[in-house]
């Protein structure tokens, strides 16, 4: 196992590109398993779960090769099942769910587990299938669906007591391109993400509109085809940097990333009196050590994004005044807090508000990574703190961030990965 050894208070600055997004790869590389014919996907990011994804795709019967980047698959013939064994390392896995119902109309799909975050069901997603025509069973900690006489489109209301659900509607969308007649999702997730996976699905001749907004309209065709598609940045990836430059250094800049997607992130910066700048695909951000302390609601797109709570978690510690912020999409999902707790942060949580006091000086210390982006927060809390912060279980970051560690060093920071 590896740890991260970060020796805090270097300033930061340069310039690097942002990489391609890990929460579009998956539901794309994924949505390949929807035709026979070869498709090639540009800009999948190097990280564990895409690695663990092209896996899974393999596993399924696909033939996968990845060079730099670039993903080509063919799934000329693939299995119905995907156990738990293949799937129980990675709860993206469950968007195999949605091309598996709908280009074989038969499968059985391990149930994920849940995580730290929370136990993550997956309702939305069964209610879906069932809505499209399937006999939905959870039997043995597996979903069985049986849509032997077809899927039909549908009417389906995806809106969950926490908002709408991202890989719930990839799904839906996937099984419903190959569905007869019309499917209509209303409350669907208008994720960048969720509009991504739309673009490539209408490349291989999916006739899909309003991805992007609540109201997805799906008009199901006999088969889809082959087709090329490059992945968007990677916004959460984009919106970690910037909190890195917002909290120490001389300023940096991001490139090869798309500022509309992080509108609401952007906005949360400039409320509290961070300079930003941005141009069609650039974004600069600088410290200000006038910033003002601010008060944040994690929401679904294009509200405020629940994967960017505990950076600004980070970047409050570094604000001389106080923040809070509120999660309400996994009110649980703060795991991250004991372990800057430990470094000298001054943190009350309660229920799903923590309320952040800045401006403390915060210590090095030996912290656990938990999930991904816990993990890349206890890093940002690293730069800030004086001496050296250790990070163990590393592997959370690697996850989903690609290569952060060299590019934290090409921006100047002072970090070391080491074997245990
Ligand atoms: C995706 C993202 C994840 C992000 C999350 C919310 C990927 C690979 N992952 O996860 O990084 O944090 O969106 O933006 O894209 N829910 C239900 N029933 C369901 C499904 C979800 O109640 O069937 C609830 C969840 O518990 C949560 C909320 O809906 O409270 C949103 O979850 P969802 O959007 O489904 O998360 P994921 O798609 O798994």
């Amino acid at each position: 196992m590896e740890k991260l050894i970060v020796h805090g208070g270097t300033p930061l600055k340069g310039r690097i590109n942002v990489s391609g997004s890990k929460n579009s790869s998956l539901p794309i590389l994924a949505a390949t398993l929807l035709t026979k014919e070869s498709c090639t996907i540009r800009n999948v990011p190097d990280l564990s779960d895409t690695n663990y994804m092209v896996r899974i795709l393999g596993e399924l019967g696909a033939d996968v090769e990845r060079a730099s980047g670039v993903v080509i698959t063919k799934a000329e013939k693939i299995k119905s099942t995907a156990p738990y064994d293949l799937v129980r390392k990675m709860r993206a896995s469950i968007c195999v769910l949605g091309p598996l119902t709908g280009r074989l109309k038969r499968c059985v799909v391990s149930l994920p587990g849940g995580c730290v975050i929370g136990d993550r069901p997956v309702d939305l997603h069964l209610k879906g299938m069932e809505a499209l025509g399937a006999i939905v069973k959870v039997d043995g900690g597996d979903i069985d669906v049986n849509a032997r006489k077809g899927l039909k489109g549908c009417e389906i209301n995806l809106m969950g007591k926490h908002g709408s659900t991202v890989l719930g509607t990839d799904n839906v969308m996937m099984a419903a391109t190959l569905a007869k007649g019309t499917t209509i999702i209303q409350g669907a997730a208008a994720e960048p993400e969720v509009e991504d996976l739309a673009n490539f699905l209408i490349k291989m001749g999916a006739k899909i509109e309003g991805a992007g907004t609540h109201r997805i309209v799906i008009e199901g065709v006999k088969e889809l085809h082959g087709a090329e598609h490059k992945v968007i940045p990677d916004r959460i990836e984009a919106g970690t940097f910037l909190v890195a430059g917002a909290i120490l250094g001389e300023g940096i800049t991001l490139r090869r990333v798309n500022p509309d997607h992080l509108r609401s992130v952007l906005d949360a910066f400039k409320h509290c009196g961070i300079p930003i700048e941005t141009t069609k695909d650039s974004i600069t951000v600088r410290p200000n050590p006038k910033a003002r302390g601010f008060d944040l609601t994690t929401l679904p797109y294009p509200g405020f994004p629940t994967d960017m709570q505990a950076q600004f978690c980070a970047l409050a510690c570094a604000i001389p005044d106080t923040s809070t912020i509120t999660e309400t999409i996994f009110p649980q999902r703060f795991m991250h807090v004991a372990e800057m707790k430990r470094m000298g942060a001054n943190i009350d949580l309660q229920g799903a508000t923590a309320r952040i006091r800045g401006g403390e000086p915060l210590k090095g210390a030996p912290v656990m990574a938990s999930d991904l982006r816990a993990s890349a927060a206890l890093v940002l809390a690293g730069l800030l703190a004086s001496g050296t912060t250790e990070i163990h279980r590393l592997y959370h970051i690697d996850r989903g961030y690609e290569h952060l560690d060299d590019k934290l060093i090409a921006l100047g920071a002072n970090i070391e990965r080491v074997q245990e």
